[in-house]
C-alpha cells in the first residue's frame, strides 16, 4: 500500500494532446486505492471525452462550473473541500497562466482557488510554450506559494519538436504524487514533531530616521528551508529580517528589522528548538549613536562609529539546552577554513559554506552550490536550485539529528 490508498485525488485534465496519457494515469491512481475524481476544461474535452473518465474512474466527470444539476450533485466548494490533493495533468500554457493569476473562469481554476489541499502540476506544451519567458515566470510565481511542478519532461513532441515540454509519464506522476502525499502527512516526515527556527534575510540598522546599513541578502535561501522544513513535517519559525518574500503555508513569520531585534526574537523561541538555522545576513556593526533627525550634507568627510552587533547564533549555541545548530559562512576567499574556524569558535553542530565571490550562486541567486562541513565530515551539495539545496540540507540535518 502507498500513500495513495484511499486518498481522494481530484484529477484537473486541460486541453493538450497529452490529456491521452491522464487516462493511464487515472487507471494507475485507481490501482494504489485512490479514489479520482476527474475535472475536464472545455479545452481537455477537444481532446478526449469525459466518457472515458468516467468509466476509468468509476465516478462522474464534472466539467461546468455553472452547471445546475452538477452543484446540486456535488457543488464546487464541496468537491473543493473533499480533495486530499489536486493533480493537474496536462497543464497547459494557459492553465498554468490562468492558475498563477488567481483566475476563477473555469471549475478547474475555481477549485484550485477553494482548496487547502495540495496542489501539483504536471506541464505539458510545445518546447518554445514552455521556455517562453511568460510561462517561465508563471511556474515561478505558483512554485514560491508551494504548488509543486512535476515535470516537464524532455524528448520528442507531438508537435515534431523536440526538448522540454512533454509531461511526465503517468508511473512517474503516480510516485511524484504518492511521496507528496507523504511529505504532506505530518505524521510521516522525518522532522514530525520538531521544532525548527531560522533566520533569514539580511538587517537594517539605522544611521537616521530615513538611511540605514544593510547588505544584498535575499532571504532566498532561509525560506526555501523554511518550505523543505514544513514538507519534512516539522513546526517551522522563520525570523526575517526586511525581505520580499511569501511566507509558506503552515510556517509562522517573527518579521524583524535589526539584528538586536533578530537576536531579540531568536533567544525567545530557540530555547524550545529542536534545531536552529541561522540563514540571515546579519549586519556585524551597527551605528553607535543614530542621529534622530537626517543628517545633512555640509561637511566634507563625515564618520560613522559602529559598534559590534550579537552574535546571534553562537548565543543559541551556549544555550544550556541548545537546539542543533547550524550556521550559514558566506565567503568570498578561503571557503573551507573560514567556514571550518566558525564552526568551531561558534560551536556549531554543523555549517554550509558557499562562495559568494561566484555571481551564479548564493546572494539574490535562485541556484547556490555548498559544502557542509561538520566535526568530522564535508560533504558537496551540486549547483542546484536553492528549493533542491535546501530539501538535501533538511535530510542530513534530520539524519544528523
Ligand atoms: O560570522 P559570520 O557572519 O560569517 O557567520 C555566519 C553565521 O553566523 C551565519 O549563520 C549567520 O546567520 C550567523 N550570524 C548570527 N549573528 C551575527 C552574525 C552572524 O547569527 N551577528
Amino acid at each position: 500500500m502507498t500513500h495513495l490508498a484511499q486518498k481522494k485525488i481530484i484529477l484537473g485534465i486541460t486541453g493538450g494532446i497529452a490529456a491521452y496519457k491522464s487516462a493511464e494515469l487515472t487507471r494507475r491512481l485507481k490501482e494504489q486505492g485512490a479514489d479520482v475524481r476527474v475535472v475536464m476544461t472545455p479545452g481537455a474535452k477537444e481532446f478526449i471525452t469525459p466518457l472515458t473518465f468516467q468509466a476509468l474512474s468509476g465516478n462522474p466527470v464534472s466539467d461546468s462550473l455553472l452547471d445546475r444539476d452538477a452543484e446540486a450533485a456535488m457543488g464546487h466548494i464541496e468537491l473543493a473541500r473533499w480533495a486530499d490533493l489536486i493533480l493537474v495533468a496536462p497543464a497547459s500554457a494557459d492553465f498554468l497562466a490562468r492558475l498563477s493569476h488567481g483566475f476563477a473562469n473555469d471549475l478547474l481554476s475555481t477549485l484550485c482557488l477553494a482548496t487547502s489541499a495540495p496542489i501539483a502540476v504536471a506541464p505539458a506544451m510545445n518546447q518554445l510554450m514552455w521556455k517562453n519567458k511568460a510561462t517561465q515566470a508563471n511556474c515561478h510565481t505558483l512554485k514560491q506559494r508551494g504548488i509543486l511542478l512535476l515535470g516537464p519532461n524532455s524528448g520528442d513532441q507531438a508537435c515534431g519538436e523536440t526538448g522540454l515540454g512533454r509531461m511526465m509519464e503517468p508511473d512517474q506522476l503516480v510516485s511524484a504524487t504518492a511521496s507528496l502525499l507523504r511529505n504532506n502527512d505530518p505524521q510521516a516526515g522525518p522532522l514530525h514533531g520538531k521544532k525548527v527556527v531560522i533566520t533569514a534575510g539580511p538587517t537594517r540598522e539605522a544611521l537616521d530616521p530615513i538611511r540605514f546599513i544593510s547588505n544584498h541578502s535575499s532571504g532566498k535561501m532561509g525560506f526555501a528551508l523554511a518550505r523543505a522544513a514544513l514538507a519534512a513535517g516539522a513546526q517551522t519559525i522563520i525570523i526575517a529580517g526586511p525581505v520580499y518574500q511569501e511566507t509558506p503555508n503552515g510556517a509562522e513569520r517573527i518579521n524583524t528589522v535589526t539584528a538586536k531585534g533578530m537576536y531579540r526574537a531568536s533567544l525567545e523561541h530557540a530555547p524550545s528548538a529542536d534545531i536552529f538555522i541561522a540563514t540571515a545576513a546579519v549586519a556585524d556593526y551597527r551605528p553607535l549613536q543614530i542621529a534622530g533627525q537626517k543628517i545633512k550634507k555640509s561637511a566634507k568627510q563625515i564618520s560613522i562609529e559602529l559598534t559590534r552587533n550579537p552574535d546571534i547564533i553562537a548565543a543559541v549555541a551556549a544555550l544550556p539546552e541548545k537546539p542543533f545548530t547550524v550556521g550559514f559562512a558566506a565567503e568570498t576567499n578561503d571557503l573551507i577554513n573560514y567556514a571550518k574556524g566558525k564552526l568551531q569558535n561558534k560551536k556549531l553542530d554543523l555549517i554550509v559554506a558557499n562562495d559568494v565571490a561566484r555571481s551564479d550562486i548564493g546572494f539574490n541567486s535562485d541556484q547556490n552550490a555548498v559544502t557542509v562541513i561538520s566535526a568530522d565530515k564535508h560533504q558537496n551539495l551540486a549547483q542546484a536550485n536553492k528549493d533542491q539545496i535546501a530539501e538535501q540540507l533538511i535530510k542530513i540535518i534530520a539524519s544528523a539529528l
